[in-house]
């Protein structure tokens, strides 16, 4: 059947608190992958995906820290009803709290294809650790497992060059 779904965000945003869960996946077929996401109270990792990007904030602020190709870190701040590009490829960590919900935008993943999570000592900023992942299914949270996986693991928040510890979260 012929169908062109059409969504309200606010309706989305305020189901998506209620149920305690981070991402609502609106579609996810052929070339789109649109989620809403709500902030996590503590984020600390670098996305990197193979699909260029586009996040609009529904409501709320979002702190976008992301990486040069010259690895320096920067920020971008994407006030409420503000949309942000981001190429395929950049390491960007979305960092918005847990009442503020963002529209983001990609491309399904083609078979095989790569995402990757990346943590940096936050006292020296040597690279701590990478998860990478198959995401054939936006709806299991990759970002989750991530980081469970990571904060897990003293080792891997433990800086080989400096011997810093990242904190793991009170909840993840
Ligand atoms: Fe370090």
């Amino acid at each position: 059947m012929f169908s062109m779904p059409i969504v309200n965000l606010a309706e989305i945003s305020q189901q998506l608190a209620e149920s305690g869960k981070r991402v609502r996946v609106l579609w996810q077929h052929n070339d789109i992958l649109t989620f809403v996401a709500r902030g996590r109270e503590y984020r600390s990792e670098f996305h990197i995906n193979p699909s260029d990007e586009t996040m609009y904030m529904i409501k709320g602020e979002m702190r976008l820290h992301y990486r040069t190709p010259e690895g320096k870190e920067e920020v971008a701040v994407i006030g409420e009803g503000a949309m942000i590009y981001t190429p395929a490829g950049t390491p960007h960590s979305p960092r918005f709290p847990a009442d503020a919900f963002a529209l983001i935008s990609e491309r399904k993943r083609r078979d095989g294809e790569i995402d990757s999570f990346h943590w940096y000592c936050q006292k020296c900023d040597t690279h701590l650790h990478e998860e990478r992942f198959i995401v054939n299914d936006y709806g299991e949270d990759p970002v989750s497992k991530a980081y469970q996986r990571f904060f897990e693991s003293l080792e891997f928040r433990t800086c080989k060059q400096c011997g810093e510890i990242m904190p793991a979260p009170d909840a993840l």
